[in-house]
This record gives structure tokens, C-alpha cells and sequence, in this order.
């Protein structure tokens, strides 16, 4: 089974109801706002007409004025202001100022306001005894909370969620960590005891006159080496691997013919290095279980027969190790599930190769692996990349 595609449709379903919940959430607030613009406007063209009417029924200036101040101080949140004919502040109400201010820095700021408000809504005009003053108004501070809310809200979600994602990304590879590790020194610690005493029979066998020439103590020894050298790579990885600093080509050669000593003679291997004794920090028994899997797979890829070429060459601070194959290739979809465990598309695969590649790479070596470059039916590169030591 997949379980990526899984994933990916998991994903999209996530992004689809969040992006609803955030296109909700503005479409919502915007109604709400809108709503509330409607109202605090009608509220101040009825405080308008309150007040035209007020001013019909009242006889002297004094009571107009008491009048005028009443009907505006009832209206608590929206910043008005009544200015005469030529935009002088006359009175103001719900604008904030510091209340020390002096009056001619209070009427430059106020007029200040009345273009702000008058760019926001068109004054409204009222007129009495022929004199004509106008209401100047702007969006109350709670409408304008309303408007940065939903932002700050879906900012907050957002903060959470990565912080939430991010611990559990954290606490899930700390997991995976300690599973890698243990398991890893438990197989070494496991097949420690059988390897020595049969390193001890290998070693017997061929000392002995009896036996000293039967192929298969031979090939028992081979088999015995294999085993140390699959002990050692889990020992490492249980360690969390010493690195050391060694020329990379030192290392390369004797995995390469290793491993060509043991792959058919179809596959024609060619080893280069153009570095010049490029030295790096690494841990050769990881290293070569790196190579064997990357190798192992190039072979699958042209199954059984093909070039298979080694490139070794150095490119600022770092070096790289280009292995080509002649193989099938893979296409652009493939080429990004390969590094996930599990992804396999192999009958008898594990989908772990290139896992434990990535791994030893990135963790343990501070390195990288890329696919350089990968085309279906013509072959696949890929790049191990180091820090060079300098000196
Ligand atoms: N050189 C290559 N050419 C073409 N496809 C490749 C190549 N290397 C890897 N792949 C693809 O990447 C997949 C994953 O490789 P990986 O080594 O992780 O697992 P596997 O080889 O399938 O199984 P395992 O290595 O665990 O036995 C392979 O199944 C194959 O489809
Ligand atoms: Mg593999």
C-alpha cells in the first residue's frame, strides 16, 4: 500500500477546511463590520436631525448650545466633531487627545481630524437660523477592533499550530531517534556473542592440516567477514558514529571493490577521483553501508547489467561523490517519495535503503544526498556531499 498518497490526500483535505475556516472567519467579521459602519452612520445622521429639530424649538443661543451638547455627549463611542461653515471645530466628542493641551494645538489637531473624517464619510450638514454647521465623524475604535480582529485571531491559530507542530515533529523524531539507536545496539550486542565464537571456528579450521585447503572454509570466512562488517555498521550506528578525518578516496576504494568483487561481471564499475587526496570527516564503516545501498539499488535499477560510474571530485568546501547508473531511471513523483521509509517499488523491498542513507548522511555525517539528475530509461545520479577538512 501507498501510504503517501494517503498522506497527501489527508493533507489537502486539512488545507481545504483550514483555508475554509480562515475564508469563514473574514467573510464573517467583514459582514459584522459592514453592519456596524450602517448603524454608526444612521446614528449620527439621527443625531443630526435631533439636533435641527432642537434648534427650531429653542429660543436663546444659550439653550441651543446646552442643547447641542446634550444630544452629542449621549452618543458614547463614535469620535465626532461639529464644525462651522469654514471647518472650525465648534465642539468634539469620543476624540482622543491629551486633555492638558493647550487650545490653539487642541483646534490645529481637530482640524486634522476633520480631514481624516471627512476622507472616511461625507460630513452631514445642519442648519439653523440660517447658520450652517457640519457633523464631521470617523469608525468607532470598536469598529476598528472588529476589523484587525479576525487577523489577530488567525494569527494566534497559526502561532499555535506551528508551535504545536513543531514540538510534535520534535518529540516524533526524538522517537524515532531512540528506536534507530536501540535497536541498532541491540542487533550488534545480539550478534556479537555467535560472531566471536565463529570467528574462532573460521580461524581454527584454517589452521588445521585437515582442513586448510576445503573451499568451504573459505567461503565460511567470507561469510564470517560479512557478518563483522554488518555487526560493526550497527555497533556504529548504536554509537551514533565516531567521524574522523581521512582522505575520501582512502575510504571509497576498498567499499568499491568490495563490492565489485561481489556483484556479476555485467556491471562494469569505473572509479574516479579528481580531488587530490580531498580529506573529510567520516565514519568509513557507516560510509560504506551508504555506498552498498546506493550501489545495490543502481544495480536493481539496471537489473544486472549496466555502468555503473564513481565520481569523485571537490567543489568549494565540499566534496562529492556522483554514482551513475545505466539503469531504469525514475520519474519526477518517484524522485520525491525515495527517501521516506516504507516507499518501495520493489516486490521484495523494504523501502529502508535509502532511509538509512539519508540518515547517516544528514545526521551523522553533517552531509547531504541528492538525486543530481534522474531520466527515465537512461539512468539516475546521485550525490553524497561532504564538508572538505582544509588542512
Ligand atoms: N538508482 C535508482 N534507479 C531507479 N530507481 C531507484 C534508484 N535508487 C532508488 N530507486 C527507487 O527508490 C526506491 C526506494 O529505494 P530504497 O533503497 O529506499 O528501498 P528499496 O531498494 O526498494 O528497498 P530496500 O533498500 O529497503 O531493500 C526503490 O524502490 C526504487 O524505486
Ligand atoms: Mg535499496
Amino acid at each position: 500500500m501507498d501510504i503517501y498518497q494517503h498522506k497527501t490526500g489527508i493533507k489537502w483535505v486539512m488545507a481545504v477546511l483550514g483555508l475554509s475556516v480562515i475564508v469563514g472567519t473574514l467573510l464573517y467579521t467583514d459582514y459584522l463590520a459592514k453592519r456596524l459602519v450602517e448603524r454608526e452612520s444612521k446614528l449620527i445622521h439621527l443625531y443630526a436631525r435631533a439636533l435641527e429639530n432642537a434648534a427650531k424649538n429653542v429660543g436663546t443661543d444659550n439653550d441651543m448650545t446646552f442643547l447641542m451638547e446634550e444630544i452629542i455627549q449621549a452618543n458614547v463611542s463614535i469620535p465626532v466633531i461639529l464644525a462651522d461653515e469654514k471647518g472650525n471645530p465648534i465642539s468634539d466628542k469620543n476624540v482622543e487627545y491629551p486633555k492638558e493641551w493647550k487650545e490653539s494645538i487642541r483646534i490645529e489637531f481637530l482640524k486634522t481630524q476633520i480631514h481624516e473624517m471627512s476622507e472616511q464619510h461625507p460630513p452631514i450638514k445642519v442648519e439653523f437660523y440660517g447658520i450652517v454647521n457640519f457633523i464631521y465623524y470617523k469608525n468607532s475604535y470598536l469598529l476598528t477592533l472588529l476589523r484587525y480582529y479576525p487577523y489577530v485571531q488567525l494569527g494566534a491559530i497559526m502561532l499555535l499550530i506551528i508551535v504545536g507542530y513543531a514540538a510534535f515533529s520534535y518529540s516524533r523524531k526524538s522517537e524515532q531517534n531512540r528506536v534507530w539507536v536501540g535497536l541498532a545496539k541491540e542487533t550488534a550486542h545480539q550478534l556479537g556473542t555467535p560472531l566471536s565464537s565463529l570467528m574462532a571456528i573460521s580461524e581454527y579450521f584454517k589452521e588445521e592440516a585437515s582442513t586448510r585447503s576445503n573451499p568451504m572454509v573459505s567461503e565460511l570466512a567470507k561469510d564470517v567477514e560479512r557478518l563483522e562488517i554488518i555487526t560493526q555498521r550497527f555497533a556504529q550506528i548504536g554509537l551514533e558514529g565516531k567521524l574522523e578525518s581521512v582522505v575520501v578516496r582512502d575510504i571509497l576504494e576498498p567499499q568499491i571493490r568490495y563490492l565489485q568483487a561481489r556483484t556479476s561481471n555485467k556491471i562494469e564499475y569505473s572509479f574516479q577521483d579528481t580531488t587530490n587526496g580531498a580529506r573529510a570527516k567520516l565514519n568509513a564503516s557507516l560510509i560504506g553501508w551508504v555506498i552498498e545501498n546506493i550501489c545495490k539499488n543502481a544495480i536493481d535499477a539496471m537489473e544486472g547489467r549496466g555502468k555503473l560510474r564513481l565520481v569523485l571530485q571537490s567543489e568549494g568546501h565540499q566534496v562529492h561523490l556522483d554514482i551513475t547508473d545505466t539503469g531504469k531511471g525514475m520519474n519526477k513523483k518517484t524522485i520525491q517519495s525515495i527517501f521516506k521509509p516504507g516507499y518501495t517499488t520493489k516486490k521484495r523491498g523494504w523501502g529502508l535503503g535509502l532511509t538509512l542513507v539519508k540518515r547517516i548522511m544528514e545526521e551523522y555525517h553533517q552531509g547531504k544526498v541528492v538525486v543530481l539528475k534522474s531520466e527515465p530509461g537512461v539512468g539516475t545520479t546521485f550525490r553524497l556531499s561532504w564538508t572538505k577538512v582544509i588542512g
